[in-house]
């Protein structure tokens, strides 16, 4: 990495080292560990979890697409407080921020899952991922109405009692996203990832039946990646929160772009998956970028873009 360059990012009232980090579900700390250093990345995000244990969907789960994969794996995970237990006492070794994501059906379970996350130690920010269908509201995601998603952060806003930053990751799957990115601040959100996968679908010719066995997927990769910079630009100009941007980014220059689009940090999902380590050659690329460019710091070059 360029050490003339200050790669340092605030989020909230923490400060990252530098503005690269993993998208949830995508990135095994435990699997990967021996791939990365950590110490070289801004954060590390974990897979989201959810009060209770919960299956996830039928298989097929996960299938490729011209420029992409197309997910419904359904937040399968063992819950709160197994996370609490087993995952996280080996993830806060780590050297890097851990950054817990929460995802849950029921509006008083972000609540819940936040008190006991609360109580444990070695925790950064919280990431509430509002893309979870609300079982008491027909199945439609939190975060597809404006007022959805200012209860769920009111209610994690509530039980937080240490200064760990909480930042609500919207779907792009909505009319107005800005309308959504201003509910989540009013209801006390300190950043905003923008923005989880498409919904999508894919089918087989063969079989005559949907590749997923959940039918529907999120589509994800390089694809998004101009569908989400738009709304990482949209965003960015209307609230006065980070935004952290998640959608397609492989290399540096996916990155920068953002960056310039108004993002302050970046998150790498599904390119993890072809290569764990592709979050430190961003991170280099990043500051040779600007190094040559003669940009002392990447705040400076955060929002640069001429539009
Ligand atoms: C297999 C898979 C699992 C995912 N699981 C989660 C999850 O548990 N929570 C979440 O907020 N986002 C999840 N995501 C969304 C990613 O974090 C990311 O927002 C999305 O894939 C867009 O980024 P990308 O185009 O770089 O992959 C998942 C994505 C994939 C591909």
């Amino acid at each position: 990495m360029n050490s003339a360059v200050d790669m340092s990012v605030k989020i909230g009232s923490l400060v990252l080292r530098n503005p690269v980090m993993n998208g949830s579900g995508t990135f095994g700390t435990a699997p990967y560990g021996e791939h990365v250093d950590f110490s070289r990345i801004g954060a590390v995000v974990a897979k989201s979890v959810t009060q209770n244990p919960r299956q996830g969907n039928p298989p097929p789960r996960i299938t490729e697409v011209r420029s992409g994969v197309i997910n419904a794996v359904g937040i399968q995970n063992a819950g709160v407080r197994e996370f609490i237990e087993r995952k996280l006492p080996e993830m806060r070794n780590f050297d890097v921020p851990l950054i817990v994501s929460i995802s849950n059906t029921m509006l008083d379970d972000f609540g819940r899952s936040v008190a006991l996350l609360e109580r444990a130690e070695g925790i950064a920010a919280y990431e509430i991922n509002v893309s979870c269908p609300n079982l008491e509201c027909g199945g439609r995601a939190f975060g597809m109405s404006p007022d959805d998603t200012r209860k769920v952060t009111e209610s994690v806003r509530r039980e937080v009692r240490s200064a760990r930053p909480v930042i609500v990751k919207l779907t792009p799957n909505v009319t107005d996203i800005v309308e959504i990115a201003k509910a989540a601040a009013d209801g006390g959100a300190d950043a905003l990832t923008v923005a989880n996968t498409y919904i999508g679908m894919v089918v087989d010719l063969r079989t005559r039946r949907p590749v997923l066995g959940n039918t529907y997927g999120g589509v994800s990769g390089p694809a998004i990646k101009p569908l989400t910079m738009r709304h990482v630009f949209n965003v960015s100009r209307a609230v006065s929160l980070p935004v952290l941007a998640s959608g397609g980014i492989c290399t540096a220059k996916d990155a920068l772009e953002y960056l310039m689009a108004g993002a302050t940090a970046v998150q790498v999902g599904s390119a993890n998956f072809s290569d764990p380590a592709i979050m430190e050659r961003i991170v280099d690329g990043i500051a040779s970028y600007l190094h040559t460019q003669e940009i002392a710091s990447v705040s400076e070059f955060i929002g640069s873009i001429i539009a």
